[in-house]
């Protein structure tokens, strides 16, 4: 791994067996999700927009290649590539593309002679008729787990997402609301949260909201999700190379307030063991 993060100061690695949130089931589905093959040490985002060109997030290949640059510095050794799934928004962002798009930044990391995982994924926007959308053009999956990103932005819950959650769920898909801490839906309405947890969604939370760059509420939410040990994962959401500064001060914050176990579970421990489960 990359020696950098070792620095004093630095978000420094040490593989710990951090327990919280990890006696979350993952059943196995044999043959139905094929994994991926994940490095044996370091960090993992699960959460990225890190793709060029493909949504809001990296504007070209050079954006992505200097972000990878600052991820490995902190002990990152890959990424799962989450890219927007907004059918009205980004029609491209298809499963098929998403993979050919990864193959490309795949083929230029070889180039270069960069020794760094992406996978692919997507972060699917629900909306009333997504699963149409997905029935047709694939569901893209966490590196080819069963684990499915998902986010939503409206004020309120409406009535059709239990059915949305419910459709990915009778599929044997891992339904994993991202950021909830953001969403004004679940300021509105926290209970929420405790029937999705019923029905087996898992919650992502980021890493910025604690520093107060997403506002009161969610800084505020972040602290009682972590408290409550509700979250199954965190992740960066990194968008932007200037935008990845503030994230990873999320993740020194982090650190500083529920310590080294805390961030080395949540960044090394709990992907492989919960999107990845058989290695
Ligand atoms: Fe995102």
């Amino acid at each position: 791994m990359n020696h950098d993060v070792d620095k004093p100061g630095g978000l420094g690695m040490e593989q710990t067996n951090f327990p919280k949130g990890s006696e979350t089931p993952h059943p196995k589905l044999p043959g139905e999700f094929p994994g991926a093959e994940v490095p044996g040490v370091g960090r993992i985002d699960i959460h990225s927009h890190l793709l060029p060109g493909v949504d809001d997030g990296c504007e070209n290949v050079e954006e992505s290649i200097a972000c990878i640059k600052k991820l490995q510095a902190i002990g990152y050794t890959a990424t799962i590539c989450t890219p927007h799934i907004i059918p009205d928004t980004f029609p491209n962002n298809t499963v098929a593309n998403i993979a050919r798009w990864v193959e490309q930044l795949r083929d230029e990391l070889a180039r270069r002679d960069i020794d760094y995982t992406i996978w692919t994924g997507g972060e699917i926007n629900l909306s009333k008729t997504i699963t149409d959308w997905l029935s047709e053009h694939g569901v893209p999956t966490l590196a080819d787990s069963r684990c499915v990103l998902m986010d939503y932005w409206d004020e309120t819950w409406p009535a059709w997402i239990d059915g949305v959650f419910q459709w990915f769920l009778d599929q044997g898909y891992q339904p994993i609301l991202a950021h909830p801490e953001r969403m004004r839906c679940v300021w509105n309405q926290p209970e929420k949260l405790d029937h999705l947890r019923e029905m087996g969604v898992w919650l992502q939370g980021n890493f910025l909201p604690i520093t107060g760059e997403d506002g009161y509420e969610a800084d505020q939410l972040i602290h009682r999700l972590i408290e409550e040990q509700r979250y199954q994962l965190l992740g960066l959401d990194m968008h932007r190379l200037d935008s990845l500064d503030s994230r990873v001060d999320g993740m020194q914050m982090m650190l500083n307030q529920f310590g080294q176990r805390f961030l080395d579970y949540f960044t090394v421990d709990a992907p492989r063991q919960l999107i990845f489960p058989e290695t």
